[in-house]
């Protein structure tokens, strides 16, 4: 790569950036403005065909504690002893963040493009949205916990057949600075082919 095309500032924020744990993460998100920019950076990854099979669904406001009642909700009706903490802390869970984007990965054809191609594109969206909240300021997690995958969230989500969460993007500001996490040996995970 030459001097004049090396942009060390986007190779500093990925070989820096670190999730931040939802429940460490507060006010302010980005506003309206900045979240069009993070969400335009989410829907610039490889999508084979241009299928754009996934989407956003975005919780911002009220709308999170009133999402949090559907997951309350939701738990309660799959637990025969349902405790009352385990209820707040469902209600609660999506007011830990300003703003939280629901990633759906939408199969649009299985024919023209591998299902299997249609996901990764899903998680490469989940993977910019947290690399342009970064780059915007903010910080940001990834995570599906248990109502990615319960059918009566999914039914409140409005998923249709084909549709999945790819992830839940909790995105805000650090209340304190995530510590380092190990990552892998590079010589553990790559290898160079040779013909044999
Ligand atoms: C698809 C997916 C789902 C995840 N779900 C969770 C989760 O439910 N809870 C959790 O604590 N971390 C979850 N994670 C892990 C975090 O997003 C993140 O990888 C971890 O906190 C390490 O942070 P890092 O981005 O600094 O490596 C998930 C990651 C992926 C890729």
């Amino acid at each position: 790569m030459s001097e004049k095309s090396l942009s060390e500032d986007a190779l500093n924020l990925l070989l820096s950036r670190r999730s931040v744990i939802a429940n460490n993460l507060g006010p302010p998100g980005p506003d309206a403005g900045l979240m069009q920019k993070i969400l335009t950076v989410a829907a610039r990854v490889p999508d084979h065909k241009k299928l754009v099979p996934w989407r956003f669904v975005v919780f911002e406001g009220d709308a999170r504690a009133a999402f949090g009642e559907v997951l309350a909700n939701a738990y309660e009706a799959s637990d025969p002893d349902p405790s009352a903490f385990r209820r707040d802390t469902e209600a609660a869970r999506f007011t830990r963040a300003p703003i939280v984007v629901a990633v759906i990965s939408s199969i649009a054809n299985k024919k023209s493009v591998p299902e299997w191609e249609q996901i990764l594109s899903a998680g490469a969206a989940c993977q910019n949205l947290l690399i342009a909240a970064n780059a915007a300021g903010f910080s940001a997690q990834w995570i599906t916990e248990w109502y990615a995958y319960d059918e009566t969230v999914s039914r409140a989500l409005g998923l249709a057949d084909g549709e999945r969460v790819a992830g839940f993007v909790y995105i805000g500001t650090a209340k304190e600075p995530p510590k380092e996490r190990d990552r892998p040996d590079l010589d553990a995970i790559v290898s160079h082919w040779r013909p044999v």
